[in-house]
């Protein structure tokens, strides 16, 4: 195993709502290593954009980053990302860590052509010298991103593009300074489904070509068998277990895990009916006691009610947060 690239510990955020504090993520911890593809997964609501966005401070109000730690080993040292300043943190956010957004329709704006797009992300970070040079390096990333004829591409509006391209174009604004760390959250959700396993493709083969590392968000178990080398699955905004793809498919540990799994169709039997967990994900303002997943448990014991599980290592490298191990 390489060494780590980031060291995540207790991170830990709340939302300061009217309705009252909503716990979205509480005590998470995992590290990411140079080099690898890492999943997080889990269903809608269970924090994993939450996740992804405070490793970098990129929490609005009246979210706020309670406690916790980001350690980000970089070629000229290692900094917690959460102790640095806003102009700090501008300097390493899209540019050494940068983000892929769900939604490629948020995330371009409609009024710049993709080119100005991808140059004015260049500029800031004072990877070019203009505008105008940032255009010209756009036509390589459009061509690195595999859309066809970028010389004539790059003076496009975002409406001129497909649903695909438009991904493309986001994915070329991420990868346009050449990060270490780059996040896609759900990058492929709004797509349909030939284009996205083009899409998870090519942020397989920029990860290679750029030696980068990807931390890849996904509610699909499929996306992540394909492509993720170790998986954190989250549940109810806290990490329920930790492992290698093998051991997270093969041997999964966590009640929760195994439920996922379940509920995923096998291509080979054809199902009629997932075999979805009963219950329903709960409220983050008033969570469970304990262990948050005890009240859908089929296993849950005593324990499991008032002591909250820590992530404990059961095999090397695979770690579990529950009172069964
Ligand atoms: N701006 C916000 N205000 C209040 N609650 C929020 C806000 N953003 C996220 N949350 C809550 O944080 C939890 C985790 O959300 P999120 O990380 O977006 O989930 P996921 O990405 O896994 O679908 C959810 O319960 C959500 O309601
Ligand atoms: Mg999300």
């Amino acid at each position: 195993m390489s060494e780590p690239i980031l060291e995540v510990r207790n991170l830990t955020v709340h939302f300061y709502t009217y309705a009252g504090i909503v716990k979205a993520i509480e005590d998470v911890s995992f590290d990411v290593y140079k080099g690898e593809t890492f999943a997080l997964v889990g269903e809608t609501g269970c924090g994993k954009s939450v996740t992804s966005r405070a490793l970098t401070q990129l929490i609005e109000s009246p979210g706020r980053i309670v406690r916790g730690s980001v350690i980000y080993h970089s070629d000229k040292g290692s900094v917690d990302l959460l102790k640095l300043n806003e102009e700090e943190i501008r300097e390493i956010r899209g540019s050494e860590i940068a983000y892929i957004f769900q939604d490629p329709h948020s995330s371009l704006d409609p009024l710049y052509t993709v080119g100005y797009q991808i140059a004015e992300g260049m500029e800031v970070h004072g990877r070019v010298k203009s505008i105008k040079e940032g255009i010209q390096k756009a036509v390589d990333i459009l061509r690195s991103v595999l859309i066809p004829d970028p010389e004539s591409r790059v003076k496009n509006y975002p409406h001129e593009l497909s649903g695909g391209m438009k991904q493309r174009v986001v994915i070329g604004t991420g990868i346009a300074n050449s990060p270490k760390i780059l996040i896609a959250d759900e990058p492929t959700t709004a797509l349909d489904v030939t284009v996205q396993a083009q899409i998870l493709e090519l942020i397989d083969d920029l990860r290679k070509k750029y030696n980068a590392t990807v931390i890849l968000i996904t509610h699909n178990l499929g996306v992540v068998a394909e492509t993720a080398d170790r998986v954190a699955v989250m549940y109810a905004g806290k990490i329920a277990e930790i492992g290698s793809v093998e051991q997270i498919f093969k041997n999964p540990l966590h009640p929760y895990t195994k439920g996922l799994l379940k509920a995923v169709p096998n291509p080979m039997t054809k199902v009629e009916r997932l075999d979805a967990i009963p219950g329903t994900v709960p409220n983050l303002i008033t969570p469970p006691g304990g262990c948050r997943f005890h009240p859908r448990c089929p296993f849950a014991m005593e324990i499991c009610k008032k002591k909250v599980p820590e992530l404990k290592e059961i095999e090397d490298g695979h770690f579990v947060a529950c009172h069964l191990y």
